[in-house]
């Protein structure tokens, strides 16, 4: 469990640990929308196998809340709290249900989007054990956008119309996208760079965010690897599954909505980024490298919502296409022991109630390069 204490940075915090290696659980997609017994039983399974493992942080990768708010998102983030984010500190990167969950299935008019979502960081931010950082100021502020951006942006800030219908979307919110510093105290070194991003409901990360990270990335005197954690895939999961570089299950498509491909290229850019974690697509579980980065979707967590079941007796393992995936998170495993902090270590496996799968290596690779062209 956390040996480790934080303190603030620019947009982010650094974990300073003497650990020579870091568990993180990726959790995903929880929809906590169900009624309240059922999902106090759900996060005490959820508990179980999180106590299996005692990883040092878990990064919720979204869709937490859901649409059809039975609970409004703080009443679940005060659950959450008491049943396991009281012993495990917690992450969390924006989903689309979650950005949804303000704007859906309201219980009081809401005149102003922007200071909903504002007041909804500062709760997160003052939640004990959540590690979130109010950002969306700063990283709104961030400019240099090109034409291309500028113009997305615009569109991405339309501002809710009518009377709730799906078409509507609001995508001007930049919070949730900063960084977690791993820091490794025995050499006085920083070890690993983990980027939280919010994918929003349509347009994917802001260009903001990505022209920080990489602004970020480019300050190091000593590059380190980097890790990014966000809610919907980006394209470059389609691109390597089409490439046939990847493995696992695939049961639905892949939704990247809006992404041209300018979340990768940025990654590619910055050039340290080793793997990125996403969720959303309940049945896909799979991972597969492109132009260097590994993407790795999150295993679905807990049953509710659809895509995924409760293990039972006989479930077969692994399942076929399309159906549904018994629940589970993801192991990643980071070392800190390498002299070059580019070289450390990094393992994967999937978590499953009744057992954890075999660790996969990330790979240490070279500094990507650019692909020509
Ligand atoms: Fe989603």
């Amino acid at each position: 469990m956390a040996a480790f204490y934080t303190v603030p940075i620019r947009n982010g915090l650094r974990i300073i640990t003497q650990q020579a290696t870091f568990k993180i659980l990726q959790i995903t997609d929880l929809h906590l929308a169900e009624r309240y017994f059922l999902k106090v039983s759900q996060l005490r399974r959820l508990r179980r196998l999180i106590d299996r493992e005692k990883p040092d942080l878990i990064v919720n990768t979204g869709d937490f809340f859901c649409r059809r708010r039975l609970f409004p998102p703080h009443m679940i983030v005060k659950l959450f709290t008491a049943l396991i984010g009281k012993e495990y500190p917690w992450a969390f990167a924006w989903g689309n249900h979650d950005c949804e969950a303000f704007r859906w299935g309201r219980w009081y008019p809401v005149e102003d989007w922007e200071q909903e979502f504002k007041l909804f960081e500062a709760t997160l931010s003052q939640t004990k054990n959540c590690l979130y950082i109010p950002s969306h100021e700063f990283i709104s502020g961030w400019e240099d956008l090109s034409p291309e951006e500028t113009e997305q942006e615009m569109e991405a800030l339309l501002l809710p119309r009518g009377n709730g219908k799906s078409k509507e979307y609001f995508d001007g919110f930049y919070g949730g996208n900063f960084k977690i510093e791993l820091f490794d105290a025995r050499r006085n070194l920083k070890s690993w760079d983990l980027f939280i991003f919010n994918s929003r409901q349509k347009f994917h990360i802001p260009p903001q965010a990505l022209h920080w990270m990489e602004q970020e990335i480019a300050s190091d005197e000593r590059p380190v690897p980097a890790v990014c954690f966000y809610h919907l895939p980006n394209r470059a999961f389609q691109q390597a599954w089409d490439a046939g570089f990847a493995k696992g299950i695939k049961g639905e498509s892949i939704n990247y909505l809006k992404d041209t491909g300018r979340v990768h290229e940025a990654f590619k850019r910055a050039g340290t980024v080793r793997a990125c974690f996403a969720g959303h697509d309940h049945k896909n579980d799979f991972m597969g490298i492109y132009e260097g980065i590994t993407y790795v979707y999150g295993r679905k967590t807990l049953r509710f919502s659809k895509g995924a079941v409760d293990a039972v007796r006989g479930f077969s393992h692994p399942p076929k296409d399309s159906s549904p995936l018994e629940w589970g998170a993801k192991l990643i495993t980071l070392g800190l022991q390498e002299e070059d902090p580019m070289r450390n270590q990094m393992y994967v496996s999937t978590v499953l109630h009744s057992r954890t799968e075999d660790p996969i290596p990330i790979d240490p690779l070279p500094r990507c390069v650019p692909v020509p062209g």
